[in-house]
């Protein structure tokens, strides 16, 4: 198909985890009617210039500048918007973000746009709920919390949109500090405080992936929510398929979520509320996020397994 012919999906953040995903699957798939236009702060950085060699569009745009979306937006068929919460640790920065990228996606007038969002907490846990602090003044979970309430940004302006709720991601083992640390006795401890309960977990790539899915089923996803996750696993599972990737003894380190939030580092609390809601809503929060689903929009959706095959030796081990 030649290119004027197909359909261009704007993406942004198409140099991190979730975008880059979604870029490399277009890109993979040139009979698929699909062109992408990457949007990056830096067209001149090695990752933007890397994807503008691997075919994509690359363009200048910051979800700060409400003006430069505008630009990178016009003209396209559908753009995939997501917010970066822990480059800022403030949610009302992502709203803000989320609502400029709904008035660019209503002025380009595209037809599809699919939020990378996840669950308001609030609706399960209200601020008045004692089970867990209330943090920066009105928020249980701030990078989930300001996520859900900005879906309604995008149906209020009237935006063709499909809300993807997306799952934890096992790259959090390498690039979060979430890997297994060596215990006092030399065994690894995986440290997760959600007891027996499980997981929703995702290869970060499979989650733009899983987004080509659904932009490739035309307006079937539109004014839906779809959830994703590569498999649910629990603490223990967790440990036993690390243990069997990496060879080593790694056992379950099932904290509670208080004593998680009293880690210290940035984000322990926001993260242990997040573990605690996960834990104590484990059917709705697994049950929002079909595997089957997932598999029939990305064929190729990793197992834990398969994502430790792929990726163990990533893992920093001796921290
Ligand atoms: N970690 C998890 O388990 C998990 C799970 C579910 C959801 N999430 C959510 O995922 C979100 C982050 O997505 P990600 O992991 O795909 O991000 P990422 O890998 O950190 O990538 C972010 C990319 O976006 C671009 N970017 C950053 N600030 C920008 C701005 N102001 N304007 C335009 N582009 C900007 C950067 O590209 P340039 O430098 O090229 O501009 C960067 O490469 C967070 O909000 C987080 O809450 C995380």
């Amino acid at each position: 198909m030649g290119n004027e012919n197909r359909k261009i999906i704007a993406v942004v953040g198409a140099t991190g985890a979730q975008g880059g995903g979604l870029v490399r699957a277009i890109l993979e798939d040139p009979s698929g009617g699909f062109a992408v236009r990457a949007i990056t702060r830096d067209v001149t950085s090695e990752k933007a210039r890397t994807l503008a060699t691997l075919g994509a569009e690359v363009v200048a745009a910051d979800v700060d500048d409400a003006d430069s979306l505008q630009r990178a937006f016009a003209g396209a068929y559908g753009a995939f918007c997501v917010t970066f919460f822990w480059d800022h640790f403030s949610p009302e920065k992502e709203l803000a973000q989320a609502q400029a990228m709904a008035r660019a996606a209503k002025q380009a007038g595209l037809s599809h746009v699919i939020w990378s969002t996840l669950e308001d907490t609030r609706q399960w846990v209200p601020l008045s709920d004692g089970r867990m602090p209330t943090l920066m003044g009105k928020y249980k979970v701030p990078h989930f919390d300001a996520k859900g309430e900005a879906n309604r940004l995008f149906t209020d302006a009237g935006v063709p949109t499909t809300f993807l709720l997306t799952s934890f991601y096992w790259d959090n083992l390498i690039h979060f500090g979430m890997g297994p640390k060596k215990g006092p006795d030399g065994a690894l401890l995986f440290t997760l405080p959600m007891a027996d309960k499980k997981l929703p977990g995702i290869a970060s790539e499979d989650i733009g992936r899983s987004a080509y899915g659904i932009f490739k089923a035309g307006t079937e996803y539109v004014g839906r929510t779809v959830g994703i996750a590569g498999e649910h696993l629990t603490g223990a599972q967790m440990a036993d398929a690390l243990g069997r990737a990496l060879r080593r003894n790694v056992r379950h380190n099932a904290v509670t979520p208080e004593a998680y939030r009293g880690f210290g580092f940035p984000g322990a609390d926001d993260l242990g509320n997040m573990f605690q809601f996960n834990r104590d809503f484990e059917q709705d929060f697994c049950g929002a996020r079909s595997i089957d689903v997932s598999r029939r929009l990305n064929p190729g959706l990793q197992t834990f397994d398969q994502w430790l095959e792929r990726n163990k030796e990533r893992i920093p081990l001796e921290a």
